[in-house]
């Protein structure tokens, strides 16, 4: 794995966190035994071309390149400008296409960033418990769009969301990641990875099913 974190990155997410609850979804970044199970999930040794969503300050980004083949390319979508701007001073890789912009429009993005077809993997550490139900329903279309159809999409959800999560904008709630990723994807798998902070479950979901 790489080396940890990067002070000043480390300190604007923490910053990010606290001041974009909602969207930031933690003032933590992810921690080495979830950053293994995400990467492990998303085959990356076999994939041509990735996508991952919300990569923060890169803690899942530089063991995603490390993984992948020379040749192969790593498209970040980041909707915050502050952390978009420490992914791209601290990774450093011509297989990296960084695009500071909203998961919604992935399917726009990719292709004003040059690639067509389809993805192999998308790897998402969005917290979709926080993200309002209309935009994270424009990002499961847009994945479902350009995900492979043998491709796989890797989700992240703490363990505590099924019966509790805060948001600044909607209140106290619960997020059932399970359920919501059952609807829209013929096969899911959960598998928990407890020594996180918080702890957390990490699912990989084959089958995108239109709705
Ligand atoms: C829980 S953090 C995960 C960061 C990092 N991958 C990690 O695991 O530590 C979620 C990230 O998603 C970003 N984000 C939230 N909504 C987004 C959206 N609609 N499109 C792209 N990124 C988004 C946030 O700014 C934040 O950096």
């Amino acid at each position: 794995m790489s080396r940890p974190y990067d002070p000043r990155a480390f300190w604007t997410f923490f910053k990010q966190g606290f001041s974009k609850w909602d969207q930031t979804a933690s003032p933590l970044p992810s921690q080495r035994f979830l950053v293994r199970a995400m990467v492990d999930g998303a085959d990356a040794e076999r994939a041509r071309t990735i996508v991952e969503l919300g990569p923060g300050v890169g803690v899942m980004t530089k063991p995603l390149l490390a993984r992948m083949q020379r040749d192969a390319k790593l498209f970040t979508f980041e909707i915050d400008e502050p952390i978009h701007d420490e992914l791209v001073r601290t990774v450093r890789d011509p297989r990296l296409h960084a695009i500071l912009g909203s998961a919604e429009h992935l399917k726009t993005l990719l292709a004003e960033h040059g690639h067509e077809g389809p993805v192999d993997a998308v790897v998402s550490s969005l917290g979709m418990s926080l993200i309002p139900p209309e935009v994270r329903d424009r990002i499961m279309d847009a994945v479902a769009e350009v995900l492979a159809p043998g491709g796989v999409y890797v989700q992240f959800g703490y363990v505590h969301t099924r019966h509790f999560v805060y948001s600044t904008a909607r209140g106290f709630g619960g997020f059932d990641y399970h359920g919501f990723l059952k609807a829209r994807f013929d096969r899911v798998t959960r598998r928990a990875v407890p020594l996180n902070v918080p702890p957390a479950y990490v699912y990989q979901a084959r089958g995108p099913r239109a709705r």
